[in-house]
């Protein structure tokens, strides 16, 4: 009771001080309506990813007392940061197999049956993970935490991914998520992991309000050297997409890539896309040619640059001068060599030598030879698992809390900063029990770029903790505090230091070639860590 008068003090002096409208919107809607109806009580939820959002979902959600499933195509948790060492070569989606007829049904494969090898069908499953050996984060430790298990103190603002692994499997062993743990509250009731396990589909029955999942989990046969493929499917009445933004490697239709795309020396590929990349050994004094002016470039070329003859950065210019974009251009090694985008790949004479005396004409006439290998750093496509045939990560019409505004039943995760998930899980998990009213979909209308990067915006951590908050107040629930301030004072510094400052250096260093560069306007660091991907 007293908590509650001295918020109310809190939010009386909040409102007079900050008297924002779309503060005001939020506050005036929740004090009518109730927690949102949904069809019937909402009691079993799916989540499908285990990466930092979805394990987050699923933990509040369990807290919440909801029956959930996590549904995870890896063999464990961890999400895109988790690596795998495997050295694969880019191959297309799309090879999953047709969804067989009769659910459920089981299937074996021994190796090479169809032509596929056993590893090539355990490694499809999950794909291989975009990560490389020295990667660190380029978002600081401050915002790429989750709850409850706090990295150390003397932990580097600036992690390697395998701290990050460590943090996010220890966040899913805390929360009991992790590969094998079954850690019932009630006897006999379900596991709630399901790893291995790759979602095919997910489709809305109308009649009896519920999503069903088609779900496919392959298991490891050693003993007969065999791998068992398992096909079901599960209904739930709520379904959270955390499946994350990138589903498979952009790779550009440059004319001539697909012929030197098969050139070859000895078991090596010349053409690889950034998601490939694992060693700079590898590459130990060779010319190399890198495609793309983003992080996946600079990085790599960074972790290059000490190893090889030459680096060669092929880039075109930013369409719009972004502070990530004017970041990573400034953190290639200083021996690159900038050129502009590649036109065309003339064809190979053959395909078992290389690609060193091969012919790459450049969109300013220019001719470039004496390339050895090629990272192609150019991104990622996404797909969304519903609506079908969402070739973006996300459709239309997603509320600022993830919500799929014709069927607020289905939720899809934010991703950036990873610190967004705890209030978003705690948002699904209040609407869906009825203690929060779904808030009007609106982005906040003060945003230049509302929730659109892949970065969430300050503002609207602000709106979703007043939110949250206001239905706690009205509905019931725990009380949720802003990120310490300490955090946002240091996720800021680290904006300038590294978005805005290290930006200012790009004079001189060999980019004249393609000059690129408009006035770069920042109002507020904050907004200097909004990223690329606009479907994001
Ligand atoms: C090279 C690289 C470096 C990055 N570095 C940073 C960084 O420093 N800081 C940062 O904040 N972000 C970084 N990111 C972005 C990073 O991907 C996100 O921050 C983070 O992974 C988002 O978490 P998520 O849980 O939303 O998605 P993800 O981590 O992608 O997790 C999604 C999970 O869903 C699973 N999944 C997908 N589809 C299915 C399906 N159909 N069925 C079952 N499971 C499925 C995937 O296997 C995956 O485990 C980086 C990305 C890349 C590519
Ligand atoms: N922690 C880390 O250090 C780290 C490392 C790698 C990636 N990441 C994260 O992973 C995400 C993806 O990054 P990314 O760098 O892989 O992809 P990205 O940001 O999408 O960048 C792709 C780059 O390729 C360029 N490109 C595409 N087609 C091209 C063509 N035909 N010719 C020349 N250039 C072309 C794009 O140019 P345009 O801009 O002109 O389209 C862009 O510069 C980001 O969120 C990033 O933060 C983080
Ligand atoms: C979950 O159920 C337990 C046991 O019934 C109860 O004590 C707890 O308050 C519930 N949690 C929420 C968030 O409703
Ligand atoms: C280039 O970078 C290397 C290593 O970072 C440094 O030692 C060298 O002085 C730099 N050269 C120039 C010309 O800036
Ligand atoms: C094209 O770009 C390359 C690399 O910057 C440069 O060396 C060359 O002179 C340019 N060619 C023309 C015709 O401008
Ligand atoms: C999705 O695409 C597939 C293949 O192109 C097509 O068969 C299917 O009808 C499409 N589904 C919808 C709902 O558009
Ligand atoms: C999204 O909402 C707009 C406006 O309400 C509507 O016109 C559009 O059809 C919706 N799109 C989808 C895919 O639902
Ligand atoms: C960034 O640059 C500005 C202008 O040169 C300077 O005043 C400021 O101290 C720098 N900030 C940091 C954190 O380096």
């Amino acid at each position: 009771m007293a908590l509650h008068q001295v918020f109310l003090v809190f939010l009386a002096f909040g409102l007079a001080v900050f008297a924002q409208s779309e503060f005001q919107h939020v506050f005036e809607k929740s004090n009518k309506q109730p927690g949102t109806i949904f069809h019937h009580p909402i009691q079993r939820v799916a989540v499908v990813g285990a990466g930092p959002a979805g394990l987050q979902a699923a933990a509040k959600l369990i807290e919440h007392n909801f029956t959930v499933r996590l549904f995870e195509r890896a063999p464990h948790p961890g999400g895109k940061l988790a690596l795998q060492r495997k050295l694969l070569r880019d191959e297309p989606t799309g090879t999953t197999d047709q969804i067989p007829a009769q659910l459920p049904t089981s299937r074996y494969h021994s190796e090479g049956d169809d032509g596929l090898t056993l590893k090539h069908r355990w490694t499809e499953h999950w794909r291989p993970r975009p990560v490389w050996y020295n990667l660190f984060t380029n978002s600081p430790k401050a915002s790429t935490e989750l709850p409850d298990v706090p990295y150390e103190p003397e932990t580097p603002w600036v992690l390697s991914h395998h701290t990050i692994q460590r943090h996010v499997r220890s966040y899913a062993t805390h929360h009991c998520l992790n590969s094998n743990d079954y850690c019932p509250r009630t006897p006999g009731a379900p596991r709630v992991t399901s790893y291995s396990t790759r979602v095919e589909k997910v489709e809305k029955d109308e009649e009896t309000h519920t999503w069903v999942l088609t779900l496919r989990r392959l298991e490891q046969l050693p003993e007969s050297n065999r791998l068992r493929e398992e096909w079901w499917t599960e209904t739930f009445d709520a379904v959270v997409l955390a499946s994350g933004p990138y589903t498979s490697a952009h790779v550009p239709d440059i004319e001539g890539i697909v012929d030197w795309s098969k050139a070859r020396e000895g078991e090596q590929y010349s053409i690889y896309h950034s998601q490939a990349y694992r060693h700079p050994e590898r590459y130990a004094g060779k010319t190399v040619l890198i495609v793309g002016a983003s992080v996946s470039a600079s990085e790599i070329a960074r972790d290059l640059g000490p190893f090889v003859h030459r680096i060669i950065a092929s880039v075109r210019p930013p369409k719009v001068p972004r502070p990530p974009r004017l970041r990573s251009l400034s953190r290639f090694p200083n021996i690159t060599e900038f050129v502009p985008e590649i036109a065309s790949f003339e064809p190979l004479k053959s395909h078992a030598e290389g690609i060193r005396s091969g012919r790459i004409h450049l969109m300013n006439g220019s001719i470039l030879q004496g390339v050895d290998e090629i990272i192609l750093a150019t991104g990622y496509r996404s797909h969304s698992l519903y609506p079908p045939n969402t070739t973006t990560r996300r459709p239309e019409n997603i509320s600022w809390t993830g919500h799929y505004v014709p069927d607020p039943t289905l939720a899809f995760t934010i991703g950036r900063p990873w610190t967004v998930g705890r209030y978003q899980s705690y948002g699904l998990a209040k609407v869906w029990e009825g203690s929060a009213p779904l808030p009007p979909p609106e982005q906040p209308p003060t945003e230049p770029n509302p929730g659109t990067g892949m970065w969430f915006p300050e503002a609207m951590f602000r709106q979703y903790i007043t939110w949250l908050n206001d239905a706690s107040l009205e509905h019931g629930g725990r009380f949720v505090e802003p990120l310490p301030i300490e955090n946002v004072e240091l996720l800021k510094y680290y904006a300038v230091v590294h978005f805005l400052n290290n930006t200012m250096s790009l004079d001189n260093i060999g980019l004249n070639s393609v000059s690129m560069f408009g006035k770069l306007e920042v109002e507020d660091p904050w907004d200097a860590l909004a990223d690329e991907g606009l479907d994001w």
